[in-house]
């Protein structure tokens, strides 16, 4: 084994959290590797990103790009497998829990190289949602686990995680948000958009809310609804895209449909906004350190701590409208401690443990 260091993304959440890792890491001198799957790959989903967050440019890119889950993972597999047989790194570090997150960890899992898992032990119970398949499986396979928040210990810990592979450290999108934060400008994104200073931000494209047209209506007509009194921005996922269209997005009075953002405009949105409507998990978060009230079309969630400890509410889509409206007349109150360790230190922790594991 080399003493590498090697980086899995590939997604768009991947890369805010790992730019804080990968930055603290070179701070250290451990050698890296970036490798880009390809999952994302229009560039306001992926190259933005590197250049707004200083990440270095990815050593290689795979080109796995889109297709069933079945397909996209079996060439994420066959990608990573001829990367991590070439390098045998020390570590493979994989983020959240996207395909790319789980095609890592097996990979390398069944070629012995050490498996870092950023974001474990998130759990939704929600086993028709496939990124909690993704999050069990990685968490099995990994050697290091770095837990966001203090019930990720305690679901790691029931399921027989090695008590000494638990790190609590903190939660590294928050490192990306705070060390960003004097570069959110609500004034100028809504300028450029040409919004009224009053608004909220929806963003939607998980397979249970966008892939069934009935579904896809009722989310539509509760955004339709907000925006009777509230306008609406939507920057729009390509997955989903066309059904929330057919479902009538477009033609909703008040609804502005936008294309996928940047980090930085995106936040200054966020920032500026009274609420946020999302099936996002980064945004439940995001919204807690912002203090924006946040609605999540979800029936559960992988982050309960934006719930005790922050501005997140999990509705259906018929309550959106009525619990938008408490909002707006101030009559919701949202406890305002943050997380325990959403510092901004996280990533130096991460990579104080990796730097030691490899020294
Ligand atoms: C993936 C993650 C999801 C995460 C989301 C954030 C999985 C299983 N899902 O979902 O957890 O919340 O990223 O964005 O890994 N597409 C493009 N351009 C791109 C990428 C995708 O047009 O650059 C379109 C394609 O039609 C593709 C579809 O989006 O088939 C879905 O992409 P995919 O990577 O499979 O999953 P996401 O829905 O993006």
């Amino acid at each position: 084994m080399g003493h590498e260091i090697l980086h899995v993304v590939g997604a768009r959440p991947n890369f805010m959290k790992a730019a804080p890792v990968i930055s603290a890491l070179d701070q250290r001198h451990v050698p890296q590797r970036v490798v880009h799957t390809g999952q994302h790959y229009d560039p306001a989903m992926s190259d933005v990103f590197f250049v707004e967050l200083g990440l270095p440019e990815p050593d290689v890119n795979l080109g796995v790009g889109s297709g069933s889950h079945a397909r996209q993972t079996a060439a994420l597999l066959t990608g990573l497998e001829d990367e991590l047989t070439e390098r045998r790194p020390a570590v493979a570090v994989v983020y959240g829990d996207v395909n790319s997150t789980l095609a890592a960890a097996l990979v390398a899992a069944k070629l012995h190289v050490d498996v870092a898992h950023v974001e474990a032990g998130l759990r939704s119970f929600d086993p028709t949602m496939p990124e909690e398949i993704n999050r069990r499986v990685t968490d099995s396979l990994s050697t290091l686990l770095f837990v966001t928040s203090p019930e990720g210990m305690a679901h790691l810990a029931r399921e027989g995680a090695d008590p000494s592979a638990l790190y609590l450290v903190g939660n590294p999108m928050i490192d990306t948000l705070l060390a960003n934060l004097d570069r959110f400008d609500p004034a100028r994104i809504t300028t450029r958009l040409r919004l009224p200073a009053e608004y909220a931000v929806s963003t939607l494209h998980r397979p249970a809310n966008v892939d069934d047209p009935s579904a896809a209506r009722a989310v539509v007509s509760a955004l339709a609804e907000v925006a009777a009194t509230l306008a609406v921005v939507v920057p729009l996922h390509p997955r989903g895209r066309a059904a929330l269209r057919r479902a009538g997005l477009d033609d909703a009075a008040g609804v502005h449909v936008v294309d996928p953002l940047g980090y930085i405009e995106f936040l200054s949105l966020v920032r500026g906004a009274r609420l946020v409507v999302t099936d996002s998990g980064g945004l439940q978060e995001e919204t807690t350190v912002l203090d924006v009230p946040c609605l999540t079309l979800r029936p559960n969630t992988e982050r309960p701590i934006t719930v005790t400890h922050g501005t997140n509410r999990l509705v259906a889509a018929g309550e959106v409208a009525k619990q938008a409206a408490a909002i707006l007349d101030g009559g919701v109150r949202f406890p305002t401690v943050r997380p325990p360790l959403w510092d901004g230190r996280a990533g130096a922790r991460i990579a104080d443990v990796i730097a030691g594991a490899v020294a």
